[in-house]
């Protein structure tokens, strides 16, 4: 089925096909400027705007949002994408009045936060970060992709590259943790997940990579609160993931709600136009967030509307998600000279281009076939890539005696805590078009091993009532009726699993906390399991890293499952049975308290760090916690054991360095490590971390065998950027460390010129 406008250029072509070519241009480019000589300026301001769907919200939705309206204004061409509509029938229902009820026929962008799948569940992000595997998690994201497309989306809000650094912020969990270097390297994975080779395979999903720039910095881990960064620290930690998103081929990018050097990100020049479309050449198309063009009224930078949209729109947002203040002041702004049209033109060739790379203008329905979602959305395939995806997400923080992997008959096990039977919780926040309560819980994961007698206990209800996306969590913190029964099954048992931690909807968006221990009354009951018996395996189920202080004091073994997806309790049982060897590693460190926050391993030299053999006060840190994580970033245990050793520099022209290294399996089972290479850069003339990941590499040993394994650095390795983004590759010396986490030992020195 072609558009309105794909017949016209056909017989354009045809008309034209003895007249000079534009050599220049690549056919979509001639496409996109004949489409765009016939709109109206009307038509050009309406491929700016981005509707919500009629039903879902994902932030305050204006009045203006009324779906009458929008039907009335999609039929007048007055928009060009839509978001939050989901499953084929719906969208062809939208795509139909755009393609053969307006003037132009110009198909619609359907966007939709697929953010860790669509129906079949992978893991929370900041879980998959942990697998450190790029091919599992290129993987998972091409399932949600598929069944994201599959249901009539051609677009998704993904991948988010904030670093995390503050556990209290709730979107943590949707992005791959504190470290540049791991967030860029994930960061490509998931754009090659969703959009294949061909963007316009029915089965891909173009990206949209999130949030320019510095939202993950929100003061306070509070959502949307000021951001207060250097041009250092923007350059050097939050740049380079969107960077490499966009080398990785993303095509589009979306602005953020923060402001950054006092310019909320969405009005930001320096961001939009002098780095992203100058500097970086971007070609793609900006979306802003939710409203926050129409939110810089709030931020008290624009007066109105109307002064928002012009400060939007001048520093290079090229469409307006659901402020409609772009349809409503953009035309009166051209017209009065205080917006050029050369602008619109440049927003909406970026946004036509994305149209015609989809494959839009060919097949409008392109996305939209019943009989494919039917067979893709589900798949066993599918369900089986993710339970693959969970499993590799664990991370194994504790295991005194090897108390796990547990016998697999003759055990008698209390299961205690609400989170053991909940089957909506490890869906996660984002959790897409997850049908609720469809998570595998971890008691029926654990049913699948029935030799072991299980006794389970709720303990006390975590939440008051089931949560939804919109509202806040009601906690239990007063109905303690079942503590009896639970202290009495742990009492018996030889054993305790106690599964606790956060709800699905305590992290994510606007789900801040300035506590950070084990929610309601979990922390209390876990106290009063442990004076009946010792041996209690904490499952730690979370969005964000807890503060588990307690918790390694007193218990002798601690799982982090964070929110697994649908296949949750099966990935938790098979661990915890020893049919997967552990060897997930912590994205994102975990603090010994909520005090620590911001915590990440990579902290700068200090004028005032710690001297070994010094005992007086004044050095940089606290006086009653120590200043390093209780788990830190990198670490995790695995069901055997590895040994580094023969750490070699070879110094190569070119600043170019290879490093290598033998790794052995010295324990009794098959398993995976990540091998994690740090560097520290002596002198420079900038304050450096006192390290910072440089490579890594996944690999399986069988017991007993060595790999030896190599490295090469370069000069985006050695060097780092400067306050203005210009990348700095000082001679000198430097330390390499290589081994299992941030605490990494094994260490060389070596010097470039
Ligand atoms: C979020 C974005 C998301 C958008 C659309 C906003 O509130 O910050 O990440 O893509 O909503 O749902």
């Amino acid at each position: 089925m072609k558009t309105r406008f794909q017949l016209f250029l056909i017989f354009s072509l045809y008309c034209a096909c003895s007249a000079p070519k534009t050599p220049s241009l690549s056919t979509i480019d001639h496409q996109v400027d004949s489409l765009l000589s016939m709109m109206t300026l009307e038509e050009k301001i309406g491929q700016m705007n981005q509707y919500n769907g009629f039903w879902d919200v994902t932030g305050p939705a204006p009045a203006e949002g009324d779906a009458s309206l929008k039907y009335e204004n999609l039929r007048k061409g007055l928009v060009g994408s839509m978001l939050n509509i989901t499953g084929v029938e719906e969208v062809r229902k939208v795509q139909k009045i755009a393609v053969e009820e307006t003037r132009l026929g110009i198909p619609l962008l359907i966007g939709f936060d697929m953010i860790h799948g669509m129906k079949t569940m992978s893991p929370i992000p900041l879980a998959e970060a942990a697998s450190w595997d790029m091919e599992a998690i290129e993987k998972s994201s091409q399932i949600g992709a598929r069944e994201a497309a599959a249901m009539g989306i051609n677009w998704t809000f993904a991948p988010m590259v904030d670093i995390g650094r503050d556990a209290r912020w709730g979107r943590v969990m949707e992005g791959a943790g504190e470290d540049t270097y791991l967030v860029s390297q994930i960061a490509k994975a998931r754009v090659r997940g969703y959009q294949g080779e061909n963007l316009s395979d029915p089965l891909t999903l173009a990206a949209c990579v999130k949030h320019f720039a510095g939202y993950g910095f929100s003061e306070s881990g509070r959502d949307y609160n000021t951001v207060e960064v250097s041009r250092v620290t923007l350059h050097q930690v939050i740049l380079p993931p969107f960077k490499a998103a966009l080398d990785a081929g993303a095509r589009t990018i979306m602005n953020s709600f923060n402001d950054l050097d006092g310019v909320p990100a969405t009005g930001n020049s320096y961001l939009q136009r002098e780095i992203l479309k100058g500097k970086w050449s971007f070609g793609g198309l900006v979306v802003s967030d939710w409203g926050s063009i129409g939110e810089m009224v709030n931020h008290r930078v624009a007066k109105d509307g109307k002064e928002a949209a012009k400060m939007a729109v001048l520093a290079g947002s090229d469409m307006d998600m659901e402020s409609y203040l772009y349809v409503s002041h953009l035309k009166e702004l051209v017209e009065s000279g205080q917006v050029k049209e050369s602008l619109i033109d440049d927003a909406v060739r970026r946004i036509l281009r994305l149209k015609f790379e989809l494959g839009l203008f060919d097949n409008p329905y392109l996305y939209c076939d019943e009989q494919r979602e039917q067979e893709i959305v589900g798949s066993e395939e599918h369900v089986a890539g993710v339970l693959e995806m969970a499993k590799k997400s664990i991370v194994l923080l504790k295991n005194e005696q090897n108390l796990l992997p547990l016998k697999k008959s003759g055990l008698n096990i209390a299961v205690i805590g609400a989170l053991a039977e909940d089957k909506d919780s490890p869906l996660g926040s984002w959790r897409g078009e997850a049908d609720p309560n469809t998570a595998i819980s971890v008691l029926e994961g654990l049913n699948e091993y029935p030799d072991n007698k299980y006794n389970f206990a709720k303990g006390a209800d975590l939440v008051l009532e089931q949560p939804v996306f919109l509202k806040e969590v009601k906690l239990n913190t007063t109905d303690r009726s079942g503590f009896v029964q639970a202290i009495q099954a742990a009492r018996s048992a030889d054993i305790v699993i106690a599964v606790m931690g956060e709800n699905g909807f305590q992290s994510g968006e606007a789900r801040s906390r300035s506590e950070i221990k084990l929610p309601g009354l979990q922390q209390e009951l876990l106290e009063e399991l442990v004076k009946v018996n010792e041996k209690i395996i904490l499952v730690s189920m979370s969005g964000r890293p807890l503060d588990l202080s307690w918790a390694d004091e007193h218990l002798p073994a601690i799982l982090q499952v964070w929110h697994l997806g649908s296949q949750s309790g099966h990935a938790i049982a098979q661990v915890l049975y020893g049919d997967y060897n552990p060897s997930g590693k912590l994205p994102m460190s975990f603090p010994r308290n909520v005090g620590q926050l911001p915590l990440y391993y990579n902290q700068k030299s200090t004028g005032r760090p710690f001297n070994p053999g010094d005992d007086i006060v004044f050095w940089s840190h606290y006086s009653d916690v120590p200043n390093d994580a209780l788990y830190p970033f990198g670490y995790g245990l695995s069901y055997t054991s590895f040994s580094y050793s023969d750490l070699r520099a070879e110094v190569l022209e070119n600043q170019q360095v290879k490093i290598k290294v033998n790794v052995k399996n010295t324990g009794p089972r098959e398993g995976e490590e990540v091998v994690q290479l740090y560097l520290h850069d002596h002198f420079s003339s900038l304050t450096r971390p006192v390290r910072e990941l440089k490579g890594f590499q996944k690999i399986s040993l069988q017991p007993g065998e060595v790999k030896s394994l190599e490295f090469l650095l370069g000069k985006e390795e050695l060097g780092f950027f400067d306050g203005e983004g210009n990348l700095q590759v000082e001679p000198g010396e430097f330390t390499v460390m290589i081994g299992g986490s941030s605490k990494a030992e094994l260490a060389l020195k070596f010097e470039i010129d």
